[in-house]
């Protein structure tokens, strides 16, 4: 018998359900991104750097029906990455999309959690946000890779934001353009870069960004307009997608400019 031969024991991939891995997914757009993706029958590997946190958001959704397997990941940290894709290598034999969501603002700094204002921002704040925003996609892409390429149409979708776009920074009209952080803006605009150099560089994996809108969420202490389901749109469009594209910047509403 060929190795391509089809049996009940050895499903092709059209058998077996799609898989993901989510970080950053006890919460927020994360959770919700592993709860649609649940329900259409995906196999969710569940990201969160807090054990009890993680372990009861994955249960709270297994126990809807969903596939969802808890898996401890700290993007900021080496070993937890290699910790942590070495146990999805041991539960499956390929990774078809990486979400890479987990991202934090870095605004609040000082034992008062003050609001850092642009003269205020020292190197040594914008260095976790750099930290958690664009080297944590790099470490989990770049662990991810075996898992994806073993897929036949792998693909990773960055959670990135319009406030890494350039075109709205300089916009006098954008909202964004209205008020000056240093640290989350200059992270997402980093993580922009490092997509679409991946996406040049390693072009049998695609690449894409997603920016969810302004999301009712604890990142932005709940001041966001839209509900998560409306956040997380654009990153099941891309997530979903296959066929799809390359080196895209989407919102919910179609192709962010850069
Ligand atoms: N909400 C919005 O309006 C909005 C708009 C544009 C873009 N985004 C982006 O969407 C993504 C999700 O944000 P959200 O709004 O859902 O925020 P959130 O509710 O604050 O969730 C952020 C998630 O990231 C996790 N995280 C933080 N640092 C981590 C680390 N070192 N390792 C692993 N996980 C870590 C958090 O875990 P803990 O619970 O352990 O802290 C949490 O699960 C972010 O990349 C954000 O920049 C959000």
């Amino acid at each position: 018998m060929s190795e391509n031969t089809r049996t009940s024991d050895h499903p092709t991939s059209s058998d077996r359900p799609t898989t993901v891995l989510i970080t950053g997914a006890n919460k927020g757009l994360g959770r919700e991104t592993a709860r649609r993706l649940g329900a259409l029958g995906w196999r969710v590997f569940l990201g969160a750097r807090d054990e009890i946190r993680g372990r009861e958001a994955a249960e709270a959704l297994a126990a809807d029906g969903a596939d969802v397997t808890f898996v401890p990941l700290d993007v900021s940290s080496d070993d937890s990455v290699a910790a942590a894709l070495a146990t999805i290598g041991e539960a499956t034999d390929r990774l078809d999309v990486l979400i890479n969501n987990a991202g934090i603002t870095g605004e609040l700094v000082g034992p008062m959690d003050e609001l850092i204002t642009p003269e205020s921002t020292l190197p040594q704040h914008l260095f976790p946000v750099l930290d958690v925003n664009v080297l944590g996609p790099l470490r989990v892409t770049r662990a991810s890779l075996p898992l994806l390429r073993a897929a036949e149409d792998p693909r990773v979708v960055m959670v990135s934001s319009g406030a890494g776009s350039l075109t709205h920074a300089t916009d006098p009209s954008a909202a964004v353009a209205q008020r000056a952080h240093l640290l989350y803006p200059t992270s997402k605009a980093a993580l922009n870069m490092l997509t679409v150099q991946y996406a040049n560089g390693i072009p049998d994996i695609r690449f894409n960004l997603a920016d969810p809108g302004f999301t009712d969420t604890d990142l932005n202490h709940h001041q966001g307009t839209q509900t998560v389901s409306e956040g997380t749109d654009a990153i099941i469009e891309l997530a979903t997608a296959s066929p799809g594209p390359t080196r895209q910047y989407r919102d919910r509403s179609g192709v962010v400019p850069w």
